[in-house]
């Protein structure tokens, strides 16, 4: 039965089996659902908030941070990295100040040292992976245990700067943030709580990150060479007065960016293999351009497969005064304050009054129809180094002729329980010794 259908079949007084309905729809078929509903009901209010699935009712959202805010995971953010951090507030003080700040600490020349370096980290991981399998007579591993989280950890410790931290506790406690902060819809109690301990083990471990570099360089925390990393840069630079970044500022920096990257580059190294190995021309392809000339080419195809599953698929903004969106067109709704509005990137993406040939695999689509890293006001601010890991970990695999998801499991990834791929079997390319 189509959504619609069995939705409004339930009376509205039921709400709790109109959402169940919903968030079964949403996690077993999204993608049509959202065609369903851009088609027949674009602007979806719901017990749960209201349902923007058009590209241009999206936009706006995410491009208006003064009606829409991030008011709806905001405090949750804040609790769990115990203070101020831009992803939590919108406005001139944290949101603008912050920005800037991180705009200067993940700069656009980051893009090849951070690619060479996740070409180096990612090719290690593969040999070991390899080997260890091979080793214990095995002709596959997990790609996710063994290289997608490890790599992105090892480029959290090398490029971000958390010198000494044991990459398993990085990943698990950037992991229990996320979960807490942006998949815990009805705010579970021990979800939450645990995404707040999390946050202070991981705001720890940087406190004792800062106080080792500024003792072992006093003043600066740095040794008088280049940047080392970008804990290393944020502890040198010095801002004007009243633009001063303290320690406890520089921390929510840090732990923010690995709470914005961590598992999103883990997910994303794995469900851009999927998507691409399950259209085996568009495979074909990147493997072509894997060894080619032509990085760029090679990366769109990367963020071609993404859009199909990206990380973040819909993003939640509270509307803090009232407002009418998609003004002037048959979609037009006004907006009372108080309401939850869920910008749904993922159908954005497919709108077919905006997108052409939505569904049709087009590397060569213009980067605007792409929201993989977010829209608007709060969009990732880690783009450059965001778009030299995601596709150098994807490109070292591609590289390697038989390290390949395995035939007919191409969606075969376990959740293990969590909002997030835990396990996804690829072959090692070669067979385990006798
Ligand atoms: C690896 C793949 C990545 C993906 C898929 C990704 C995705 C996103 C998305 C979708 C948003 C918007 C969230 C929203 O509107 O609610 C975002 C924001 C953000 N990202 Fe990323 N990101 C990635 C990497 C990174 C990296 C490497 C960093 C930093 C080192 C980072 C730091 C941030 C921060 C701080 C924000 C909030 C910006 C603001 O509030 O203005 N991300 N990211």
């Amino acid at each position: 039965m189509d959504f619609l259908a069995a939705y409004d079949a339930i009376p509205e007084s039921d709400a709790a089996r109109r959402v169940a309905l919903l968030r079964q729809r949403m996690k077993g078929d999204g993608p049509a659902l959202f065609r369903e509903l851009r088609a027949a009901r674009p602007v979806f209010a719901t017990p749960v908030g209201v349902f923007v699935t058009r590209m241009p009712d999206v936009v706006e959202v995410l491009s208006t941070p003064d009606v829409f805010t991030v008011g709806v995971y905001g405090p949750t953010l804040e609790e769990a990295l115990h203070g101020p951090f831009m992803l939590a507030r919108d406005g001139a003080d944290v949101h603008w100040h912050d920005r800037g700040h991180a705009q200067l600490m993940l700069p656009a020349e980051d893009f090849g040292p951070v690619r060479r370096l996740t070409a180096r980290l990612a090719d290690d991981a593969l040999d070991r992976a390899v080997a260890e399998a091979h080793g214990q007579g095995r002709t596959t591993f997990d790609y996710i245990q063994e290289y997608a989280a490890p790599v992105a950890a090892r480029v959290a410790v090398e490029y971000l700067g958390f010198t000494g931290v044991d990459e398993r506790t990085l990943h698990r406690l950037s992991r229990r943030v996320q979960w807490a902060v942006f998949v815990n819809p009805d705010r579970d109690p021990e979800v939450h709580a645990s995404g707040v301990a999390a946050g202070k083990e991981l705001h720890d471990l940087v406190a004792a990150v800062i106080e080792r570099r500024r003792a072992a360089a006093p003043g600066t925390g740095a040794d008088g060479g280049p940047p080392k990393d970008v804990l290393d840069r944020m502890l040198r630079t010095v801002l004007p007065p009243g633009a001063e970044m303290d320690d406890e500022r520089i921390n929510h920096q840090l732990v923010g960016y690995l709470i914005g990257y961590q598992q999103n580059a883990t997910q994303c190294a794995a469900t851009a293999l999927k998507e691409l190995a399950a259209r085996p021309d568009a495979l074909a392809e990147a493997e072509r351009l894997a060894s080619g000339p032509d990085p760029a080419s090679f990366d769109a195809h990367v963020w071609e497969a993404l859009r199909f599953h990206p990380f973040v698929p819909s993003t939640p903004r509270l509307c803090v005064r009232g407002h009418v969106l998609a003004a002037g067109t048959p979609r037009e709704t006004r907006l009372a304050a108080g309401t939850v509005v869920h910008a749904c990137m993922a159908s954005a993406m497919f709108d077919e009054t905006v997108v052409e040939e939505p569904y049709a695999f087009r590397p060569d689509r213009t980067p605007v129809h792409n929201m993989v890293l977010g829209h608007g006001a709060h969009d990732c601010v880690g783009r450059y180094p965001a778009r030299a890991i995601v596709p150098e970990m994807v490109h070292r695999v591609l590289l390697r002729p038989g390290v390949r998801p395995l035939p007919g499991a191409d969606g075969a990834m376990d959740y293990a329980g969590t909002p997030y791929p835990q396990h996804y079997t690829v072959a090692t390319g070669g067979a385990a010794p006798s």
